[in-house]
């Protein structure tokens, strides 16, 4: 049986997929999505239920497969991808979580990184880590699990508990507790991981007091990591098992090289084929990323964006400067399930163009903070510039255009911190979908956006990282010649009307500011 397909588990804040690609045709044969329950404890708090993800990304494999006919002995190898920064810690030996995951998004630990900051630590972590002191980061949120959940602090001391990024639980899982790996571009996001000396970082584990035996081993991003397997004398057992059951028993008995892992914006770059210092593409996801490779040396940034690990794999790691962006499907999703004025994205689209304009309307989606370049986590979601004339179609038309002004701000950084100039941007991602949005923010950047057919990038480099690591695919070059154009979306001639219009968007982003100071 020839082993063609490579599955590609895409796990995000919103929603488990697992996508199936033909090797040979470079087409996806399969897709699955479940959505993920998300958990908000508190305002400003976020969680997954770890269990319940594992086991809907589960459910996503095997619907994968299902839908492309295509049984468990034809694939070669799973990629990983994976939200990055929200943590897990579990019982080593239970594998049991001993609280939910806690989410990227999760603004819990702003006081501890309030600490941090004036205890003056903020630039020997911007140095080491290339991040800037924030509670996006998994470290504090490691450090608030240890500390609040009762006798965690204790156990983890004694060796007894082990922590990760989504990534490690997922790989930990699949592997039947065998493996505990992350990959160097989902490390660089924990706050803990030294980006240039590539170890975890003895000073910053002493300030949290986390436990380096709690941390995986940091492997590369492409290449074997782990196998598939039931953790030892479980597993074998038959019993009545329905079609999507089988499926997941025999990819777990089939001992399924894991050979490829990154972080799902860093498997974004890869997939949209950005190999050379300077090539930028931005994903349209529950946030917006803007990642721009900058080869093998860190660009360290003045204007307040990140400096991380694009991938790591034979002996060497490259760089990204990134800018992310907290909230931006994540804001229309607000407007179909809270305020319930869209039934779906698509819907929005239509009644976004039909009104010339926001009519001064301005949405700054501040829900979770702002990330770069205004790093305030006490910012709040804030409308300006109301009348009585403004309707729901110039709010969702502002919602959608927020989404541009704020990868525009973070374009703005980048190129002043990479002095190199940008021609062109590549989007991907759910919200690139949408023609206004794409040619709103071509208008807004005054560069081409293009828009490849395979608008699963994430999953795409995953699938890229696993094929290459499994030698599926043998070099670069082959992965940049299969990427194809769907659509150039060009800049307006009309430059002075979208300048200022987002002179007026910064005015609206002050507005939002410190707002729960
Ligand atoms: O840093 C968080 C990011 O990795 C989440 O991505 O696609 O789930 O919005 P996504």
């Amino acid at each position: 049986m020839h082993k063609r397909y490579i599955l590609s588990l895409d796990q995000g804040t919103t929603s488990s997929r697992a996508v199936l690609f033909d090797s040979l045709t470079g087409q996806i044969a399969g897709m699955k999505s479940v959505p993920l329950r998300q958990i908000y404890p508190r305002p400003g708090w976020v969680e997954h239920d770890a269990s319940e993800l594992y086991s809907d990304q589960l459910e996503a494999m095997a619907g994968a497969l299902e839908e492309a006919a295509v049984g468990p002995e034809q694939v070669a190898c799973i990629g990983i991808t994976n939200q990055r920064e929200t943590v897990v810690v579990w019982d080593k030996n239970t594998g049991k979580p001993v609280y939910n995951a806690i989410v990227w998004q999760c603004r819990r630990t702003s006081h501890m990184c309030d600490r941090l900051k004036m205890k003056g630590l903020a630039a020997d972590i911007k140095k080491k880590t290339g991040l800037v002191t924030d509670a996006y980061f998994s470290g504090t949120k490691i450090r608030w699990i240890l500390e609040n959940v009762e006798g965690a602090g204790e156990k983890a001391q004694k060796g007894q508990l082990l922590a990760g990024t989504i990534d490690t639980w997922l790989v930990w899982n699949l592997s039947g507790g065998k493996a505990h790996v992350t990959d160097y571009s989902n490390a660089s996001r924990t706050m803990l991981y030294n980006i240039r000396e590539l170890k975890w970082d003895e000073e910053l584990l002493r300030e949290l007091d986390i436990p380096e035996s709690m941390l995986p081993v940091v492997v590369p991003s492409s290449g074997v990591c782990a196998c598939t397997g039931y953790p030892d004398g479980a597993g074998k057992a038959g019993g009545q098992l329905d079609y999507r059951e089988r499926v997941i028993k025999s990819i777990l008995d089939m001992g399924i090289p894991i050979s490829g892992m990154a972080g799902d914006q860093h498997a974004a770059l890869f997939g949209q084929a950005c190999f050379k210092q300077g090539d930028a593409k931005n994903t349209y996801g529950t946030g917006c990323f803007i990642l721009m490779n900058t080869g093998k040396t860190p660009v360290e940034s003045k204007n307040n964006l990140l400096t991380t690990i694009a991938w790591g794999m034979d002996n060497e790691v490259e760089y990204a400067l990134e800018g992310s962006v907290f909230n931006a499907g994540a804001a229309i999703q607000w407007l179909r399930d809270e305020l319930g004025i869209i039934e779906s994205a698509h819907q929005g689209d239509i009644e976004a163009e039909q009104v010339e304009d926001t009519g001064g309307v301005y949405v700054v989606p501040a829900f979770t903070g702002l990330g770069a370049p205004y790093w305030d986590m006490y910012a709040r979601g804030t409308i300006v510039g109301l009348t009585r004339g403004t309707n729901r179609r110039h709010i969702i038309r502002a919602t959608l255009e927020a989404i541009a002004y704020q990868s525009r701000d973070v374009l703005e950084a980048m190129l002043k911190d990479s002095e190199i100039g940008l021609n062109e941007l590549k989007v991907d991602g759910g919200a690139s979908a949408s023609d206004f949005l794409m040619q709103f923010q071509a208008d807004l950047l005054n560069i081409p956006v293009l828009r490849p057919v395979i608008r699963e990038t994430t999953a795409l480099g995953a699938a890229y990282l696993a094929g290459l690591g499994a030698g599926i695919w043998q070099s670069r070059e082959e992965i940049a010649r299969a990427w194809n154009l769907d659509r150039i979306f060009t800049p307006s001639e009309d430059k002075d009307r979208f300048h200022e219009l987002y002179l007026k968007w910064k005015k609206a982003v002050e507005r939002s500011m410190k707002w729960e100071l």
